[in-house]
Order: C-alpha cells, then sequence, then structure tokens
C-alpha cells in the first residue's frame, strides 16, 4: 500500500460513514476543499455548514461552491467553529453525522491566522454533544508551525479521557525522517449499540 496521507486516510473513513442526506459540518473552511468534499458526499437531500473566521475564505468557497453547482447545500458562517452549538436550528440539534477539522493556519495566506487550543477544545465539545449516534468527528493537526505541536497534544489529550466504551477514538501518523512533525489524523466516533 501506498503512503497514505493523514487527509487521504481522514477522506476514505469518511466516504465510508456519510450516506445521501446526512448534515455534516466544515469547521475550517479554509480553501473549501473539505467543503466540497463533504457537499458531494452529502447529496442534494443533505446539508453542509462551514465555519472559518476569514472572510477570504468564505468568499472564495462560495464561488467554488457556486461554480460546481454545491450552494444550495451548503451553509456558510464567517464566525469561529467555538460557535458552533449555537449556530445550530433546534432539529439539527444531536443530528451531526460528521463534523471535520483541519488545523493551522490556511496555505498561501495570513499565518497568523491559525486555530487555537482553547477554541479546538470548545469546537469539539459542542461537536461531541451534538452528534448522531454512530456520528464522528475528524480532525486533521498539522505540528510543524508555531503552536501546532501544543494544539495536538491538547487534542490528544482531550481525546484520551472520552470514555472508551462510549466512543471509538484512533490517531494515525507517518513515521518519516520528520518524525514528530508529520501532520496527525484523530477519528472519534460514537459507539452506541458498537462492539466494546
Ligand atoms: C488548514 S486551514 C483549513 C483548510 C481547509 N480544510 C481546506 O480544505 O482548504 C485552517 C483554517 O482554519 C481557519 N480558522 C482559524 N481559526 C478558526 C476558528 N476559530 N474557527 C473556524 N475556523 C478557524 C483558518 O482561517 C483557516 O482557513
Amino acid at each position: 500500500m501506498n503512503s497514505l496521507s493523514p487527509v487521504e486516510v481522514a477522506h476514505r473513513f469518511i466516504r465510508s460513514l456519510i450516506r445521501k442526506g446526512d448534515l455534516c459540518i466544515d469547521a475550517t473552511v479554509g480553501n473549501g476543499h473539505d467543503t466540497i468534499f463533504l457537499a458531494e458526499q452529502v447529496g442534494e437531500k443533505g446539508k453542509v455548514l462551514g465555519f472559518d473566521v476569514q472572510s477570504s475564505a468564505i468568499e472564495s468557497t462560495r464561488t467554488a461552491l457556486v461554480k460546481n453547482q454545491l450552494a444550495a447545500r451548503v451553509q456558510l458562517f464567517e464566525l469561529g467553529h467555538e460557535t458552533l452549538g449555537a449556530e445550530l436550528s433546534e432539529e439539527e440539534k444531536g443530528c451531526l453525522k460528521l463534523v471535520v477539522f483541519n488545523l493551522g493556519y490556511l496555505p498561501g495566506s495570513d499565518k497568523s491566522v491559525v486555530t487555537q487550543s482553547q477554541s479546538t477544545q470548545q469546537a469539539l465539545e459542542q461537536s461531541l454533544v451534538n452528534l448522531q449516534p454512530d456520528g464522528a468527528i475528524s480532525l486533521v493537526a498539522y505540528r510543524g508551525h508555531a503552536g501546532g505541536n501544543a494544539e495536538c497534544a491538547a487534542v490528544e489529550a482531550w481525546v484520551d479521557q472520552l470514555p472508551a466504551d462510549s466512543y471509538f477514538c484512533l490517531r494515525y501518523e507517518r513515521w518519516t525522517h520528520q518524525r514528530g512533525l508529520t501532520p496527525v489524523f484523530f477519528w472519534i466516533q460514537r459507539r452506541d449499540n458498537d462492539i466494546a
């Protein structure tokens, strides 16, 4: 097997989970690659909510969605993901199939706008309590930039305290010559009625 990147592994997990009609969140919209991927997976009856603090990210993603005829199934918020719980309607609460995080800064953009451990954890908490019974969180953390390693460690500590009989969790990283600096993929899935 070829050396799969954490994002490629994340997309394999996501593809196997999502069904047409699902409700998903892209918690870090950026250039919109994950937003478009999710919008394709959920189909025309599904819905994707996207969050980013940068207006340029929201606008370029909006343009890309229109170009790909996917805009009708996506709602974009120029807001931090730490507010996502408050933006869910009563019908959407507890119905999330998937929340996707791609942490760090937007490549080719302002590197000072970067995700932060505290707001990431707030968003993770709000995501977790709004997952549907087999819902999941997919997260890729980058460790090469200032603060990235600490944020990844904070995510790992947060995942580590989740009860193992309630959540199926895994961590994937490639061991290369850049050991300790490569991105890490985390998958956290509710395991209601699953085997232990
Ligand atoms: C690595 S990029 C995401 C890349 C994106 N998934 C894509 O497909 O292009 C991280 C993004 O997180 C955004 N961000 C930073 N802090 C945020 C926050 N509190 N809430 C939501 N997005 C945030 C940045 O503006 C940046 O666009």
